[in-house]
């Protein structure tokens, strides 16, 4: 068994974690070792290894890129047991709890293994701050499409080395939810929690911060995409289309007043000139947001043609919308708020056709 720790910036944590995990193993007469994957801290942990003189404490320096995810993943390449757990060195993970995880993950029937705070019997140190609970949990949900874990965002995990199988070339973690990416690309169907309590770290500093939290959304749309392909694309696109609505409707609102304000008087001809002044901000919007975003990807060509085809297929789009809408609402008279329904189709059948089309006929080729 090998048990794999990112450190920066450590050493005063290190002798404590060392410790507790000698005393924690000693009675399972197990055989294990310790990989420390330390980014050049300059901290002396170095000689603090070194004054240890225990044969199965490894120090591994690592190189760039630096990066909690990474250290974890060449961890778990270069340590050799056939049972790996991974931990933080600032004790907030109780090494007393990696016997239970361990046998936990041998059981035939479980894929991968969780130390985890939100499961029935977890606790957390009083002292988290509102701000953090809430980071937390919304960091929670919005892993909630790849696993139903209650603390996929764990850093307290054990599995066997199998598990890694092919998806080990497949790892790619930016940032620091290195549980949520083994679950995800290693495909982990049988997830068992074991409960811990997660202390608050005494020494040193948490490396957690603003970086980290936006890393963490390009990870999940990164992991959406990996999981479940086009799909995640057409919300992406879907989303770009919501911002949409939004721009739409401050133009329209602002260019009516406008309008209003240098004595346009009539109602008609002020939406004559405030809609069409709307709908093609609001296109020109989407169309950037889609070329940088949704299909940053895609090869760029001339930008001028780019736009003009999409704001073809927009319209065209649109009248897909409009007529759709009329159908719907056509037969649906005697539902009760069919009209709405009959706008929502409408609208989904128009963003459909806008996918389709601007797929097809301008975000085509991949960039190589
Ligand atoms: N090698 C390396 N490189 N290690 C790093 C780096 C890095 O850039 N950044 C952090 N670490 C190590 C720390 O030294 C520590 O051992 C561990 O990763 C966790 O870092 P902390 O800075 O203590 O993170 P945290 O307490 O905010 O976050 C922990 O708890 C979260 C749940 O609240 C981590 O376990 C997260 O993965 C977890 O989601
Ligand atoms: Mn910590």
């Amino acid at each position: 068994m090998s048990i794999v720790v990112p450190t920066y910036k450590e050493a005063l944590n290190v002798p404590g974690l060392v410790k507790r995990i000698e005393e924690a193993m000693a009675p399972t007469g197990r055989k294990f070792d310790l990989w420390l994957m330390d980014d050049p801290s300059g901290d002396g942990v170095e000689r603090v290894v070194a004054e240890m003189k225990l044969d199965w404490v490894h120090l591994v320096t690592r190189h760039p890129p630096r990066g909690l995810g990474y250290a974890v993943v060449e961890g778990l390449r270069t340590a050799k047991g056939e049972l790996l757990v991974v931990m933080d060195a600032d004790l907030s993970h109780p090494p007393e709890r990696i016997p239970a995880m361990v046998e936990a993950a041998e059981r035939t029937d479980a894929d991968f293994v969780i130390g985890s705070r939100y499961a029935k019997g977890g606790t957390i140190a009083g002292d988290w701050s509102l701000f953090r609970h809430l980071n937390s949990r919304i960091a929670t949900l919005l892993a909630r499409p790849f696993t139903r874990a209650a603390d996929p965002m764990s850093g307290f995990l054990a599995m066997k080395r199998d598990l890694l199988g092919k998806a080990a070339a497949e790892l790619d973690p930016i940032g620091y939810k290195i549980g949520l990416e083994l679950i995800v690309k290693c495909r982990c169907r049988r997830i068992v929690e074991v409960p811990i309590h997660f202390s608050d770290r005494t020494l040193g500093n948490s490396k957690m911060g603003l970086a980290e939290q936006i890393r963490y959304v390009v990870h999940v749309r990164r992991l959406a995409r990996w999981k479940f392909g086009e799909l995640a694309r057409m919300v992406e696109f879907g989303v770009v289309g919501g911002t949409g609505v939004v721009v739409n409707l401050l133009a329209l609102t602002l260019a009516n007043d406008a309008l209003l304000r240098i004595g346009m008087e009539s109602q008609k001809a002020r939406l004559n000139t405030a809609v069409p002044i709307a709908v093609l901000l609001s296109m020109t919007t989407n169309f950037f947001l889609n070329r940088v975003f949704t299909f940053a990807d895609k090869r760029r060509r001339h930008l001028g043609r780019e736009y003009l085809t999409f704001v073809a297929v927009c319209l065209v789009g649109g009248v897909v919308n409009w007529w759709v809408t009329t159908k719907l609402a056509m037969q649906w008279t005697a539902v009760t708020l069919g009209l709405q329904a009959a706008a929502v189709c409408g609208v989904l059948a128009g963003m459909l056709f806008n996918y389709i089309g601007s797929r097809a006929a301008i975000f085509r080729t991949v960039r190589d």
